[in-house]
């Protein structure tokens, strides 16, 4: 299931962002703001259980999150996700796949993965700022499913039809959430009108 937020900070961040004038220290800042404002809509149906707790007044029944999270973000633009999730989620663990889009065929490839234990039980969030073709998303979640991983949330900022429609082939149980749903893709694979290229913006490699 596809759901795109639509919150006015969410899309006033990601205006920011988009800018070309945008430099990378408030390129990086921006993204953290919105990946924290997207951690608490992606959180919304955590699964809870109820726990018995002593509280200062009396011994009642309350509830807590049922469920490890787990965060995964795919190397290197989804590392810029990460802290601004964990600041609402402090308690989850962090694994990490790295994928680079190979330039002339647009393919994954894959050079690293460590993943916490036991993700047969946890909600693991695939996170990377963009959903281009949908490739590297799909691989990082056949590699997480591999794994043992079943409940698997996609974030990502921007997103385009065709990326979209590529995990909603591959991986029809994936619930995908996006900041922002774009145009299409361009010619070189790249989103229209985007932001550019995220893991350059984020770490100023260009
Ligand atoms: C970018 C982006 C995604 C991927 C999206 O990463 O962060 O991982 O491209 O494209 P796709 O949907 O067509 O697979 P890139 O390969 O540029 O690597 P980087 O994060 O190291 O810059
Ligand atoms: N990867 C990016 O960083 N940007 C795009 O527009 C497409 C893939």
């Amino acid at each position: 299931m596809l759901t795109v937020l639509n919150h006015p900070l969410i899309t006033h961040k990601l205006t920011v962002m988009r800018s070309i004038n945008t430099g990378t220290k408030d390129f990086r800042e921006n993204l953290d703001e919105v990946a924290g404002l997207m951690a608490y809509e992606i959180s919304r149906d955590l699964p809870l259980s109820k726990v018995r707790i002593e509280t200062p007044m009396q011994i009642t029944e309350s509830y807590e999150l049922a469920k490890s999270v787990v965060l995964i973000p795919i190397l290197r633009a989804g590392l810029g996700m990460v802290d601004g999730i964990l600041d609402l989620i402090p308690t989850a663990k962090v694994g990490h796949v790295g994928l680079y889009r190979n330039e002339e065929t647009l393919e994954p490839q894959q050079y690293y993965a460590k993943f916490p234990p036991n993700l047969a039980d946890s909600v693991v969030m695939v996170l990377d700022p963009m959903l281009a073709t949908g490739g590297s998303a799909s691989a990082a979640i056949t590699i997480l499913k591999e794994k043992g991983a079943k409940t698997i949330k996609l974030v990502c900022l921007v997103g385009v039809p065709e990326g979209v429609a590529r995990i909603e082939k591959d991986h029809p149980d994936v619930d995908i959430v996006l900041a922002a749903l774009d145009e299409k893709l361009n010619e070189i694979g790249y989103i229209v009108p985007g932001l550019g290229d995220a893991g350059d913006r984020i770490f100023g490699t260009k």
